[in-house]
């Protein structure tokens, strides 16, 4: 794993590995003072083209509770703002002795093609989501947290709900999902669904509500709007009531089903307010396991350039 790029990096083994480093980095974060020194001396960039909440502070988080000195860089606040390309930004990045760059941008294939340029620098790259392309942490997240509820996610069925078209998630958590021997099913309106969905052996349900009892997780999506060149919805009060989890959908799950969604949330659209207060909504847990899903990550990264 010279850099973290796609879900398709990872070998089975190696995302147990990183299960097992993040347990340990939660033992850390659960202390009165939560860092080590395990990177002392090392130092990360973010570099974000795309708003974030969860993703850049978490890796920033992760980055400093292992004693890791973070800079972050954004679009508007950067010389990328007078033209400066990026190629041109991060090679003179990189001369500031920077080892690792996490970057974020609205183009699919831009953390690939850094990596590409950056092939002869000591240096990883961390895809935090690139287009409607992958968001590989967020998937190690996903299923960091399902994996800490059921010990194996082998034969575990997973609901994916939302708009699977425009969602990097969607995509990355299906390719960790088969990966690690899930059934992955998905239920969204037509408009949702890739082009290419038919040639996969995922089935598309219509009907969920029916089948509501039969999963171990259900995943709730974001509607994708800034990604919506035209109309891909009649109206958002109509996708509330057909594709909208509302408590009476959380009452039919299973009594330890887990409801998750990557954030952030359109609340009233994807979801009901009233679903937070269920036990099986761990919405803010996947938060708190992305920072030590991040800080696994970075570590074998470092661990991986023989620098650790
Ligand atoms: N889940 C996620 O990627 O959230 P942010 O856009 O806030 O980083």
């Amino acid at each position: 794993m010279k850099h973290l790029l796609s879900i398709n990096d990872l070998s089975e083994r190696e995302i147990y590995k990183i299960f097992e480093y993040a347990s340990q980095f939660e033992e850390v974060l659960n202390r009165p003072i939560p860092i080590v020194p395990s990177l002392r001396g090392k130092t990360l960039l973010t570099l974000f083209y795309e708003p974030s909440t969860r993703t850049q502070i978490s890796f920033t988080l992760a980055g400093k509770r292992l004693s890791c000195d973070v800079v972050n860089l954004s679009f508007s606040t950067s010389s990328l703002r007078k033209g400066e390309s990026l190629l041109d930004t991060v090679k003179n990045i990189v001369k500031m002795k920077v080892e690792g760059i996490i970057i974020r941008h609205s183009v699919a294939g831009v953390p690939h093609f850094l990596a590409h340029h950056l092939d002869n620098e000591n240096i990883f790259v961390i895809n935090a989501g690139d287009g409607i392309n992958e968001h590989p942490t967020q998937a190690l997240l996903d299923a960091y947290t399902i994996y800490k509820k059921f010990k194996n996610l082998k034969n575990l069925k997973i609901l994916i709900i939302g708009d699977i078209k425009h969602s990097r998630v969607a995509h990355s958590d299906i390719l960790i999902f088969k990966k690690l021997g899930c059934e992955v099913y998905v239920s969204c309106p037509y408009s949702f669904l890739p082009i290419e969905f038919e040639k996969t052996d995922i089935p598309h349900i219509i009907n969920f509500r029916e089948k509501l009892d039969s999963f171990d997780c259900v995943i709730v999506l974001r509607i994708q709007r800034e990604r919506h060149e035209i109309g891909y919805l009649s109206s958002l009060r109509e996708y509330h009531l057909l594709y909208g989890i509302k408590k009476e959908d959380v009452n039919k799950m299973k009594k330890n089903a887990l409801l998750m969604h990557p954030g952030p949330v359109n609340w009233g659209v994807e979801l009901s307010y009233d679903v937070l207060e269920d036990k099986r909504c761990v919405i803010l847990d996947q938060v708190f396991n992305g920072v030590a899903i991040r800080m696994a990550v970075i570590f074998s990264l470092f661990q991986f350039q023989g620098k650790i």
